[in-house]
């Protein structure tokens, strides 16, 4: 082994003999062996290039200790703000039981009209879409029977235990609400203190709701009743939007059931058609016109874009004519019900085209628009 890579050196840096024990070779011993009259030139040349690589691999791993030490500090300390929770997300000493959120936690976001869908798939689930001014998320949720937990995933091959609703939404989501009303309002403004006297997440906006899409991936009829188990936090606390009977009392979370969410068993584990509720139905465009709808028990409603409203041709501008006037019916068709309405299934590629399509689709009235690609949504070109 030693006479191998020995030999395969040789030519590029001609060494002294192997001792039994390698011992660093001194670069003495190395300018020794050159031969003297040619190389004095290129051994000092190579010798100014070990010593700058050398200061080079310092500077490097200072950096480097400099940064690890920051975020070691970082982890240290209470008080975060949202750049930091992303930063720090998923490193072992990660805890958020004693989390902080300082008053100014969403301080330079700006709330955008904006879904973030499948959200649990992103590095840092409901922070991303957080920091990217995403106003609502959608989590897949999966109940299993042995143990009554909901947990969050695209599919069962990708669930794990430490993804729970409660984890990686409610319980994040009343931290930050708890924080952000803990300090009491002192001369503000009526409306600029959100909804019933409580801030909603964003400092710039108090009174926008955080919209929680929760997504029943299994049985509805014994996954509901876990759902709404699951909601009490923001229940107790008077977070949610809820219809009492009479009135729909805006709240500063509002949850929409979607997936296999079944209607009548909503309405009927809420006191029926005349009950009292706190998650609304994400109810299909198409299916207003039956009368089955109103703020009672949907607030938004959804439909496939691509299905409905039809395919985008590219470079024709975006949307047609026709088609803008088919978006305006269902959004009429909405906003008479007061319902607001989201569509899935927009065009994503070519991305001039999809920004094209947003910005339309936001011209028209649409009050959510689907995203995936949080980055490009947010970085408002549309
Ligand atoms: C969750 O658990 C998985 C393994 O089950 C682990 O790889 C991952 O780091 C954990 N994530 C967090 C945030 O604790
Ligand atoms: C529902 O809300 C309305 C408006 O705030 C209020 O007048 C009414 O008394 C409430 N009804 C119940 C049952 O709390
Ligand atoms: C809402 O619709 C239901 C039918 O789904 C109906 O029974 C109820 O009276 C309606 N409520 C309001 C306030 O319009």
């Amino acid at each position: 082994m030693d006479q191998n890579s020995d030999s395969l050196t040789e030519p590029l840096l001609p060494t002294s003999p192997v001792p039994a024990t390698p011992e660093p070779a001194s670069e003495a011993d190395e300018s020794d062996e050159m031969p003297p009259t040619v190389s004095t030139k290129s051994s000092k040349r190579a010798r100014i290039f070990r010593i700058a690589a050398t200061f080079l691999v310092f500077v490097f791993i200072v950096v480097g200790l400099t940064q690890s030490l920051r975020t070691l500090l970082i982890l240290d300390s209470d008080d975060l703000d949202i750049r930091t929770v992303l930063l720090r997300w998923g490193l072992p000493m990660t805890t958020y039981s004693h989390t902080i959120y300082p008053g100014d936690f969403t301080r330079d976001i700006q709330p955008l009209p904006i879904h973030s869908h499948n959200d649990y798939w992103r590095r840092v689930p409901f922070y991303s879409a957080l920091a990217a001014g995403a106003t609502s998320v959608e989590a897949d949720v999966w109940l299993f029977a042995e143990d009554g937990e909901l947990y969050v995933g695209h599919d069962k091959s990708s669930l794990s235990r430490n993804r729970t609703l409660g984890g990686l939404y409610i319980e994040p989501i009343v931290k930050l609400l708890a924080e952000r009303n803990s300090v009491p309002q002192i001369g503000m403004k009526e409306k600029e203190q959100g909804m019933g006297g409580i801030r909603g997440i964003w400092d710039t906006q108090p009174s926008q709701t955080f919209h929680l899409y929760i997504d029943l991936k299994t049985q509805g009829e014994v996954t509901l009743p876990a759902v709404i188990r699951y909601l009490e936090p923001l229940r107790q606390w008077g977070y949610l939007t809820t219809w009492n009977g009479t009135n729909l009392i805006r709240g500063v979370v509002t949850v929409h059931l979607t997936g296999d969410t079944p209607f009548d068993l909503m309405l009927s584990s809420s006191g029926g058609s005349e009950g009292i509720r706190d998650y609304f139905y994400d109810s299909p465009v198409t299916e207003l016109g039956t009368g089955k709808y109103n703020i009672s028990n949907s607030l938004m409603a959804t439909a496939n874009f691509k299905k409905e409203i039809g395919n985008v041709v590219w470079g024709s501008g975006g949307m047609s004519e026709s088609m803008k006037e088919k978006v305006k019916g269902h959004i009429k068709e909405a906003h008479e019900r007061g319902i607001g309405i989201r569509y899935w299934d927009t065009p994503y590629w070519p991305v001039a085209t999809r920004d094209q399509v947003w910005g339309q689709l936001v011209a028209c009235g649409v009050d959510l628009l689907n995203v995936d690609d949080l980055k490009g949504a947010t970085s408002g070109k549309w």
